[in-house]
Order: C-alpha cells, then structure tokens, then sequence
C-alpha cells in the first residue's frame, strides 16, 4: 500500500514531522511512503496512493495559503482515499485545530474519506490530526509517528492490502 505525505514548509517544522509521521507509516509491513513539498509533488505516486496526509503550518489560526492554493489548483484526484491532517504551530492555542478542521473541510468536498484515528486505539488520542509546537516537543513527536503508524494500519485493513 503506497501513502504520500504532502506538506507545505517555509522553515522546516512541517516537514520533519511529515518525516516523523513517516516513519511512523514505515513500521507497517507492506506498506512504503513518500513525503513530499507541494512544491516538488510526484503526482504518479500521489493517484497510486491509498492514503494522502496532508500537513500544513498554521497562518492566522487557519491552514496556510500555499497550502490551499495547491489543493485548489492541484488537479490530482482524491476521492475514494483515505485523507489525514496534521499542522504545526508556534503557540498552544495558536488555531492549528482550526487549521486541521478547514483542510478536512476541503478533503470532504474533494471527497475523501478522512480518518484521524481519534479515540478508536486508545491512548494518545488524536483529535483532528497531530500538533506540533513549531518541530514538536519528544511528546509530540512520538505521537505523530504513532499516529503516522495507526492510520496506515487501518487504511490497510480498510482497504484490504
Ligand atoms: C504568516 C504566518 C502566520 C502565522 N500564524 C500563526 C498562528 O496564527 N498561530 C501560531 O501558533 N503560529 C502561527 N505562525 C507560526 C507557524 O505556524 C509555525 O512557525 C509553523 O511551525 C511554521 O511551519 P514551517 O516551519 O513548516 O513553515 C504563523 C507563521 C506565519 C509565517
């Protein structure tokens, strides 16, 4: 089962988390990753995918506009995956919560299936997808490469691969 993890970065936080979300995905068997910037995207490998996770730094409380310009303008078809969200912020309370909603809000017009794993494997929940303040404390790196983990599992299961 192929996943690719599309982010925008300017400074680096977002993209060593997709790293670690990454890794995360690499512990289930069968299963290989790419992790990608929007502005270098492997479009073959993203339609072969099952799953896309998407992740973006936070601006103004919401995702961040390259990130939405891509997903406007990026004709790739999404529907029928699996979609995921993860942000990155620079303070507690900083709206990266928002900004994963309104990403999920597009995967939905785009028609995904979005999966956050939530409380469904118990402890550490995920919400709407990881946060990470700027690159993530050890805390928060170890639960986005367990979520990272979790939801290729369940794509799998789901998708029987
Ligand atoms: C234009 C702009 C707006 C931002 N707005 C917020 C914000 O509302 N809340 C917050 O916590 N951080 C905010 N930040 C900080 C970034 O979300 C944070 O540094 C993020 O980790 C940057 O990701 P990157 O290194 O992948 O580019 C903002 C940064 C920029 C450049």
């Amino acid at each position: 089962m192929k996943v690719s993890i599309v982010y925008h970065s300017e400074t680096g936080n977002t993209k060593k988390v997709g790293e670690i979300i990454a890794k995360g995905v690499k512990k289930v068997e069968d299963t290989e990753v790419q992790c990608m910037s929007i502005e270098e995207v492997d479009k073959e490998y993203i339609e072969d995918s099952d799953v896309v996770i998407f992740g973006t730094p936070t601006y103004a409380g919401s995702y961040s506009w390259q990130m939405k310009k891509w997903l406007d303008t990026c004709k790739l078809k999404f529907a029928g995956k699996i979609g995921s969200v993860f942000a990155t912020e620079n303070y507690l309370g900083g709206g990266a919560d928002n900004a994963e909603l309104a990403i999920i809000s597009e995967l939905l017009v785009k028609g995904m299936f979005v999966f956050s794993v939530g409380s469904s494997k118990g402890q550490p929940y995920t919400h709407f997808g990881p946060v990470c303040i700027k690159d993530g404390t050890e805390e928060q790196k170890e639960r986005a490469e367990i979520f990272g983990q979790r939801v290729a599992k369940s794509a799998k299961e789901l998708m029987n691969r």
